[in-house]
């Protein structure tokens, strides 16, 4: 079975219906009900797929998410067993503060293809499709990594970008490429999107490392992998809490670095409509008695498609 065209459909109209959801708390402070509008909306319209659908990237656990929780069963139960990986708003702080780059993101796959992830923190790397699969590796070191990627696309150290969220957590990577005289696109939130500019060059993003959360994880690696790009992710268990839900999920091996192919597999589907202005897209617009929406979509071409689409206000 290969995922239809018109689920595809379904989808573009689900992220830009939630993205639309927030936009009335663009720049309100108001991050958690801005989160709510977008997951109601989403719930509600993947309810109504003809699809016997399970959350496996969701907004928690049962017990911290009330909606669209991992094991959720999603859809009218007709249709084709499909994997639902969701993050109604990816950057929730972008929408509460009226920044760059908050998208509502799915993600689905045939059922068992789209890895179930922990809400944990993930290790995570990325290149293009510009050179080869083993060019970086969360095994090498960074300086290693530069030296990789520089002879593997012919670039000077001083050439290459790499984007890393700004963290006290990241100031070794980021000592180390300053060390390198590598340059660094920092971000304040986002790394679904921000590992996504690896995908083209006008992005100008060559390498996108450091930690972010598991399941943005996940999400970008749906994306990536229909790009054709290369990412790595290995997830990190820092409580006895992580430890007990991830044997739960049945992870056995817990420093375990997943490939790609090992996060999602076969046929799958990613769409993003963009919430605020983006680098990958533009946010909602509210024009005259209509909302326009721009969906980035991967699903059998090579590159990320825009969608445009015009929502009556009703
Ligand atoms: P939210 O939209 O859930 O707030 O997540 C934003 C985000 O920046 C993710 O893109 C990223 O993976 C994660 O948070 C990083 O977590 P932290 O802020 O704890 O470093």
């Amino acid at each position: 079975m290969k995922l239809s065209k018109d689920l595809l459909n379904n989808l573009i109209d689900i992220t830009s219906n939630s993205a639309i959801a927030c936009f009335p708390y663009i720049g309100k402070n108001e991050k958690i009900l801005a989160d709510k509008a977008a997951t109601d909306v989403m719930r509600d319209q993947l309810n109504k797929l003809d699809i016997k659908g399970e959350v496996v990237i969701g907004e928690g656990e049962l017990d911290e998410a009330p909606m669209l929780f991992i094991g959720e069963k999603i859809g009218t139960g007709k249709g084709p067993e499909i994997d639902i990986a969701v993050d109604p708003v990816e950057g929730t702080n972008f929408v509460a503060k009226n920044l760059p780059g908050a998208m509502s993101v799915l993600a689905i796959s045939e059922k068992g293809n789209l890895f179930n992830a922990p809400e944990t923190y993930m290790e995570k790397i990325a290149t293009g499709n510009n050179v080869p699969n083993n060019t970086v590796d969360l095994d090498f070191s960074v300086e290693k990594n530069i030296n990789n990627y520089s002879k593997a696309a012919n670039k000077k150290p001083n050439d290459i970008t790499v984007c890393i969220l700004d963290r006290p957590r990241h100031k070794k990577i980021i000592s180390e490429l300053k060390r390198l005289k590598v340059n660094i696109k920092f971000i304040s939130d986002g790394d679904v999107s921000a590992a996504l500019l690896v995908s083209d060059f006008k992005y100008g993003v060559d390498i996108f490392m450091g930690i972010g959360g598991g399941p943005e994880g996940v999400l970008a690696a749906a994306a990536l992998d229909k790009l054709n790009c290369n990412f790595q992710g290995r997830f990190i268990f820092s409580t006895n809490n992580d430890v007990e839900r991830a044997k739960k999920m049945g992870i056995k091996d817990l420093n375990k670095k997943y490939e790609i192919n090992e996060i999602i597999k076969g046929d799958s589907i990613f769409c993003a409509t963009g919430i605020t202005r983006g680098d990958l897209m533009r946010g909602v617009i509210k024009k005259d008695n209509k909302y326009i929406t721009e969906t980035i979509v991967t699903h059998n071409n090579s590159v990320l498609e825009i969608v445009k689409k015009e929502v009556p206000i009703t």
